[in-house]
């Protein structure tokens, strides 16, 4: 039985690391005329209401994207992040939030195609209305996203972004996210892989940066960004982190012109920091 909604966190700090660097990762892409998939294995319903329903609730965006949406001193690189995400209310007012699939058709191409996972069956459905007009070139399933990603690779067009973005509500997300992107580059080794992961007090969630760093890759690059001190009762996400296999080289620079301000606009009190480290021969 799932239990986790991504509706509930829409837009918090962690959504909006991990869609500014898919944003970064995807622009990427688009600079070569050779058409790739973005594979999502964990793909949530899509987009979500803000000013409503369970996003509402706890209003997490209003300490993550909310701090983004109208700041005077927004950072270039973040432009573009903001945008999509603009693109995606109709007014204004910042009332709906793209999830990561959404995030990817505004930047998609005529011939790139998506794969999209998602085991919830209501977010499988909402998914699903969200993209009713896409036809052939988007593809949902509602299978696991761990094993459905295995036999997608390598991918027909061979070339590839694949979103590893599993809620991590079980103990067994860790080793699964692990072992399944450890195989997912053997299979195809020249993919472009973003995992997310969350800082929690957790012993998986802090050994899982340090596990990935020594996966035999050619290339790697870590985002981490804390938005303040762990809680004392030691519940609740602290900050969350992002790890890139063969991510573009340009990428570790944009994050470091970026990183500080962003550090400093999500911050919820003095624990806030980033780590940025990086092996891209
Ligand atoms: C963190 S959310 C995804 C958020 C989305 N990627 C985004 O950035 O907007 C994780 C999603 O994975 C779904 N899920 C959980 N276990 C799954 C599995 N084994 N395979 C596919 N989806 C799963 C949950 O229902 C949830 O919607």
């Amino acid at each position: 039985m799932l239990s986790y909604r991504h509706a509930f966190h829409a837009g918090n700090p962690a959504d909006v690391l991990k869609h500014f660097v898919l944003v970064e990762l995807l622009q990427h892409l688009n600079q070569k005329d050779k058409p790739y998939w973005y594979i999502d294995t964990h793909a949530g319903a899509g987009g979500y209401a803000l000013d409503s329903g369970y996003a509402a609730k706890n209003a997490e965006y209003s300490k993550g994207i909310s701090r983004l949406w109208s700041a005077p001193d927004l950072p270039a690189p973040l432009a573009t992040y903001v945008d999509v995400v603009r693109a995606f209310n109709s007014g204004e007012r910042l009332r709906a939030y793209p999830g990561s699939p959404m995030i990817a058709q505004a930047l998609l191409r005529d011939d790139d195609r998506m794969r999209l996972f998602e085991l919830h069956s209501t977010d499988n459905r909402l998914l699903n209305s969200a993209f009713a007009d896409a036809g052939r070139r988007v593809n949902i399933e509602m299978a696991d996203g761990f094993s459905g990603l295995r036999k997608l690779l390598p991918p027909p067009p061979r070339r590839a972004l694949v979103l590893i973005d599993p809620p991590y509500e079980i103990r067994e997300d860790y080793r699964l996210a692990f072992e399944t992107l450890r195989e997912a580059n053997t299979r195809f080794p020249i993919g472009t892989y973003c995992l997310w992961y969350p800082q929690l007090h957790r012993m998986e969630s802090r050994d899982l940066p340090a596990k990935l760093k020594r996966l035999p890759v050619s290339a790697w690059m870590h985002v981490s960004l804390t938005t303040g001190m762990p809680s004392p009762d030691g519940y609740g996400m602290h900050g969350s982190g992002l790890f890139v296999v063969n991510p573009p080289w340009t990428l570790p620079a944009t994050l470091k012109a970026v990183l500080p301000w962003l550090t400093r606009t999500l911050a919820v009190d003095d624990g806030a920091k980033f780590e940025l480290d990086f092996k891209i021969p």
